[in-house]
């Protein structure tokens, strides 16, 4: 039996290893600031945007506006942005008009690092105008340290525009050390040790019995009672886990 239930936690890690192979987008309960960090590593613009002197935010002008933009939540403190908000990290500026496009840790950070698509999400409602600004900024991996440009603008509806912006930077690159040497994660090699595992384990199993202890019919599948029990001991772990990884009480199971 001991063999028995090494096979079966054999096959949980299995599963969990899988698990970590498709939780690779930027964790959403990050906690620190213009951040993303995923099992294959994390990427953050903080030695970016501190470097910038002032902790400037970025900048970029596109047909007779001004855009800043500061990813880490620095407030931004351009004149004509101090008006709209105190605690602006979003600001697009005409003259003396501003408007506000997010605000202070209110970002949104999805994506995933290795696919090149992390994107900050942020926006800002005017209650005077009734016009929800959203500004996306989109992290590409490049060789510059800093790239900063306008992609374009849509109008969902009359009273929300989007904003689209794109940041090509080293500093969206997962560095080579986070992610292996041949690109393949921890938990992928995982899985893949856990399946060549199991094909030793049944083909083994099944020539062993077959040709040294000469069974036949349903007695070659290497151990065939604890298969026929598989269903059952499976749904023993998922109550289990559902009642939250306690054993059930003694006296139920009297
Ligand atoms: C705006 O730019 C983004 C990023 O490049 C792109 O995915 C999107 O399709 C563009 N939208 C329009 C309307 O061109």
């Amino acid at each position: 039996m001991e063999q028995l239930s090494l096979i079966y936690f054999v096959i949980l890690g299995g599963i969990s290893s899988l698990c970590l192979v498709s939780a690779s987008t930027c964790n959403p309960k990050e906690t620190r600031p213009c951040t993303c960090s995923t099992p294959e590593g994390v990427i953050s613009l903080q030695t970016l945007m501190d470097s910038q002197p002032n902790q400037a935010p970025l900048q970029v002008s596109k047909s007779g506006y001004t855009y800043y933009i500061a990813p880490c939540n620095h407030p931004i403190t351009e004149t004509a942005c101090l008006p709209v908000s105190n605690s602006l990290v979003g600001c697009q500026v005409q003259g003396l008009n501003a408007y506000g496009l997010g605000s202070q840790n209110h970002y949104a950070v999805t994506g995933d690092p290795q696919k090149d698509s992390v994107t900050f999400m942020n926006n800002f409602l005017s209650p005077s105008e009734n016009v929800n600004r959203i500004m996306k900024l989109i992290l590409k991996c490049s060789k510059d340290d800093a790239v900063f440009t306008f992609e374009n603008q849509t109008t969902d509806n009359s009273n929300v525009i989007t904003y689209t912006f794109l940041l090509q930077t080293k500093y969206a690159c997962l560095s080579a050390s986070s992610s292996g040497s041949g690109g393949l994660s921890t938990g992928s090699v995982l899985v893949i040790i856990f399946f060549v595992a199991i094909i030793i384990y049944l083909l083994g199993g099944t020539l062993f019995l077959k040709y040294v202890r000469k069974a036949e019919g349903r007695e070659t599948i290497p151990n065939y009672e604890f298969w026929s029990d598989f269903p059952s001991l499976v749904k023993d772990g998922i109550l289990f886990t559902v009642r939250g990884c306690k054993a059930e009480s003694t006296y139920e199971k009297i």
